[in-house]
């Protein structure tokens, strides 16, 4: 199914903003048409406005990646639409921790990766899924093309920030994109949005924010963190706009987060799948770090949603939880969903999966041999090695890649002689886990509306990351809309005319 977007400039002046200033310049757009397809497949003909790269901070570090696109509808199908009070989808694109810039996008949902190959060897899920225009759905850029095109034919403004990523080096060879630069800048992106309300269309007290795999990552962050003061100094450097950082709701596909903890669980969850070459990883490793989950698990004290039936999740009842909260029933929707011959075949195939006419039932152990492959190796996120992605994103101004966690630090295979992380590393932990937000301080500033998404195919996580934060947040009283995209893989969006009409319900 795809979204076919022909933007044609018709009318409009030069925009942009100047340097320095975070006053919207309400005139400074260029008028461009597009041609929306709808989840149904009908097409929709939209006129909108579109201001082009507009630099959020006063004392940009590289306005590359701290500039944002505003698109506007002003005409769909024809009538005129007053989008003046629509909710703001705040859609970055942000892949693999990496940079992310609109600076280059003609219309609507075109931004790029910028700022060449990151150094610190990325991993090869973070370069397959780097945003690009190639209108694959279930690629992380063109899912959030979807979710950007749906919102502005839905009659909402669509604000689209790019952000600094690691691997970005300046002319001193120093670090300017790792953590906690990408948070802060979209943090900054907010406040430039709330900062000119009433000259940039759109309710700036109903931003909701959208991005999928690390970019799903940060959209919980911002969620969870609304005006919280961690930021503030990091804010004030880069002369960020004076208003709140708040957002109204989270949209969060297959979010990479919690990843202090993301080894231990992705062990619990993965940890017996063999990787694609058919090798076990190494078990002693993954089951130290299974230990680990289960000691974390239960500190939390998480209680399973609301009519899950569970109590506490532990280690131990975890993939029971999972199992009946969220991988049944997605089979279940999957396989209803099919013709009689269609199920007929699928069932043939997957004989793991029992179907009795109106549920799937199956067992954990079914279900983690039907996923097969792991993606990664062990420790999935802190390497010992130092080679992934995230070692990269918490490295320093100086060193491209640092440990993150005590346990990867202790295993050090470069040579680390302290064999611990360094001292800035609990802080920056902080500024990147939107857990921290809601479990160690409960911000009452943060989203109260949750809409998050995860394939069951996706191994580039544990599936107790998104359960957990879902978990939480509504064990802290808010609304979450959580579901698993059955058999599907990383990045996928399988239902984009639901969230849109999800803003709608939520804002109205
Ligand atoms: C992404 C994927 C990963 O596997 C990861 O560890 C971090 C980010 C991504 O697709 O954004």
């Amino acid at each position: 199914g795809g979204i076919a977007l022909n933007a044609n400039a018709a009318t409009g002046n030069a925009s942009g903003s100047s340097a320095g200033s975070l006053v919207f310049d309400p005139d400074a757009y260029t008028e461009l048409t597009t041609t929306v397809t709808d989840t149904e497949g009908t097409e929709h003909a939209v006129t909108y406005h579109f201001w082009k790269a507009i630099t959020y901070v006063s004392k940009p570090v590289d306005a590359t990646y701290q500039s944002l696109n505003v698109s506007v509808p002003v005409e769909i199908d024809g009538t005129a639409v007053d989008a003046s009070n629509a909710p703001i989808l705040l859609a970055n694109s942000v892949g693999g921790y990496m940079p992310s810039s609109v600076a280059d996008a003609t219309g609507i949902g075109g931004a790029s990766m910028g700022g060449g190959a990151p150094s610190g060897a990325p991993t090869a899920s973070a370069s397959a899924s780097a945003p690009g225009a190639n209108g694959n759905t279930n690629a992380t850029g063109g899912a959030m093309n979807t979710n950007q095109l749906l919102a502005l034919a839905a009659g909402y403004v669509v604000v689209e920030p790019g952000a600094r990523g690691r691997g970005l080096k300046n002319s001193a060879g120093e670090y300017y994109g790792s953590a906690p630069a990408v948070i802060v800048d979209l943090k900054a992106a907010v406040r430039y949005v709330r900062s000119n309300k009433g000259r940039i269309p759109g309710n700036v007290d109903r931003i909701v924010s959208a991005g999928t795999s690390a970019g799903g990552a940060v959209s919980s962050l911002l969620g969870a963190s609304g005006d919280s003061p961690i930021y503030e100094k990091h804010l004030k450097e880069i002369g960020a706009a004076n208003a709140s950082d708040a957002i109204f709701a989270v949209g969060a596909w297959c979010p990479i987060t919690d990843l202090e903890h993301a080894d231990g669980a992705y062990e619990w969850n993965w940890g017996t799948n063999a990787l694609s070459t058919g090798k076990q990883v190494d078990q002693t490793v993954s089951k130290d770090l299974r230990s680990q989950f289960a000691e974390y698990q239960a500190k939390l004290r998480l209680r399973g949603l609301r009519g899950s039936g569970f109590g506490t999740l532990t280690a131990r009842n975890y993939d029971e939880y999972l199992l009946k909260q969220y991988m049944e029933p997605s089979a279940t929707t999957y396989l209803a969903a099919l013709s009689d011959s269609d199920r007929e075949t699928y069932l043939a195939k997957n004989t793991f999966l029992t179907w009795d006419g109106e549920k799937a039932t199956f067992t954990w152990d079914g279900f983690l041999t039907h996923v097969g492959a792991r993606k990664k190796t062990v420790p999935a996120f802190d390497a010992f090695d130092l080679s992934a992605g995230e070692n990269n994103e918490f490295g320093s101004a100086t060193t491209a890649n640092r440990h993150f966690t005590a346990y990867g630090a202790k295993n050090d295979t470069t040579g680390l002689s302290t064999k611990r992380v360094e001292s800035d590393i609990p802080e920056l932990l902080n500024l990147m886990n939107p857990m921290y937000h809601l479990v160690e301080k409960v911000n009452g500033n943060r989203s109260r509306h949750w809409w998050i998404r995860l394939g069951t195919n996706d191994t580039d996580t544990s599936h107790v990351i998104s359960a957990n934060l879902a978990a939480r947040a509504e064990n802290l009283g808010d609304e979450v809309n959580h579901l698993y995209y059955w058999d599907e893989g990383h990045g996928a969006n399988t239902d984009p005319g639901d969230f849109i009409t999800w803003i709608a319900k939520v804002t109205g």
